[in-house]
């Protein structure tokens, strides 16, 4: 997987999954943005997102979309349980796809998480107030029924229908993305989620066939798993996001990781997004420090120990520290949020930091011509060339500039 066929870096080197190729190994990692309106995507999504595509991001992610209203974790968060999203959601897949980027979708479920307000307030449970605004709160499903923290709202233990039901809704939000176009599917088994409560002994304490054993507490991920594969395309790749390890004081480490991952394998997902958190709990496990690469040795671990290809992600921003991601066998793809959300035009400039042969590939011609213009306006006139402005028909002006970044000095 990790061969280079020459000397293009391989962070810029095309990768097929199935039959569906992405030119590169950049990922824009899903960000969720809280502007959709019920469960639609709205102008925010197609910009924010094609913006990635714009600038030459292989697999371009959109947010975690709720497969159920009910999954949402506040009234904005978008969701794709209605046919009537799936015209919405081809907008910018078309869009994507029309800049040569795949599209991907990340499908998830919050679990008990439901209910709240988004960031910019506060992420407190909805209330009666928030009712009379015409934001009714409502109750979230979980394994079992313990809050997420202690003063959390407590969400409702789900019977076996609602096992049943919630399985089916996944299959079908699966269908809607590919007649939404979309080529990837995730599917969202992180950061204390509905997936993630049902996997960690923290949060799921039920005595059925779905918890207890690490086998009864993975059950309702691999059935979820299957439904999707079940209707998502054959030819196309199906992606799963954990959490590694889930956090302070959680219980759930990488050898349970390992366990899913090969579970995960062989019921047809192909590639592991190596996340983590979410879960927090009473144990001795120390928080994750968020330094650079902090999540690649869980990547690492997974792609050596269980053969399957892998996203690193979380604070990579260095094109140099990407690309040795890559060439040290630790992933397959590298992810990136908020240094994408910082400089959209990431991908750009990391091929000119790689030296990748003709960086304004990445762009689309109506782009890539007028910077092209630009170079040779740069080397045509180094920095320090004396150059005569024409003020008028009579009148010039001497110029000259040290550097790009030095402020020009002119004479009249
Ligand atoms: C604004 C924002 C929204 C996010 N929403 C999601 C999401 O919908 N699903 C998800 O799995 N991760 C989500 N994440 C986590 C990112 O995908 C990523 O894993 C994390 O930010 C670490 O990468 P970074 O250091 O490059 O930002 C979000 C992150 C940000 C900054």
């Amino acid at each position: 997987m990790n061969d280079n066929p020459g000397d293009i870096p391989l962070l810029f080197t095309p990768i097929k999954l199935r039959s569906v190729v992405a030119r590169n190994r950049i990922v824009s990692s899903p960000m969720c943005q809280y502007v959709s309106v019920d469960g639609a995507p709205t102008e925010w999504q197609l910009v924010n997102f094609g913006r990635f595509a714009m600038s030459g991001t292989g697999i371009v992610f959109g947010e975690e979309t709720a497969v159920e209203p009910r999954g949402r974790k506040t009234h904005h968060c978008a969701g794709i349980y209605h046919d009537r999203h799936i015209e919405a959601y081809r907008r910018i897949t078309d869009f994507i796809k029309s800049l040569g980027s795949v599209p991907a979708i990340q499908l998830g479920h919050c679990g008990r998480r439901a209910s709240a307000h988004g960031p910019l307030k506060d992420r407190a449970p909805l209330t009666e107030t928030d009712a009379r605004q015409g934001l009714q709160p409502w109750q979230g499903i979980a394994p079992s029924a313990l809050p997420e923290n202690p003063g959390r709202p407590i969400p409702r233990a789900m019977n076996l229908d609602d096992i049943r039901g919630n399985i089916a809704a996944w299959r079908d939000a699966a269908q809607r993305s590919v007649d939404a176009g979309y080529d990837i599917c995730e599917i969202h088994g992180a950061h204390g989620y509905l997936i993630h409560q049902f996997l960690s002994p923290v949060s799921n304490k039920r005595t059925d066939g779905y918890g207890g054993s690490l086998e009864g507490r993975m059950r309702f991920a691999l059935e979820v798993v299957d439904a999707v594969r079940a209707v998502w395309p054959k030819d196309r790749p199906l992606f799963f996001r954990t959490s590694a390890v889930e956090g302070a004081g959680g219980e759930w480490g990488i050898e349970d990781t390992l366990a899913l991952a090969r579970e995960l394998k062989a019921h047809g997902v192909d590639v592991i997004d190596c996340s983590s958190g979410g879960v927090m709990g009473d144990g001795p496990m120390p928080a994750i420090p968020r330094v650079p690469g902090y999540q690649v040795g869980y990547s690492r671990e997974i792609k050596r120990e269980v053969a399957i290809p892998t996203v690193a992600v979380g604070m990579i921003t260095e094109p140099g520290h990407a690309e040795a991601i890559l060439r040290e066998g630790h992933a397959d793809f590298i992810a990136l949020a908020r240094e994408l959300m910082d400089n959209p035009n990431w991908p750009l400039h990391a091929a000119r930091a790689l030296g990748y042969g003709d960086p304004l590939n990445l762009v689309h011609a109506r782009e890539a011509q007028r910077l092209r213009l630009r170079e040779r306006h740069r080397e045509e006139y180094p920095p320090g060339t004396e150059v005569e402005i024409p003020f008028g028909p009579g009148e010039q002006v001497s110029y000259s500039w040290a550097a790009r970044s030095a402020g020009p000095r002119t004479r009249r």
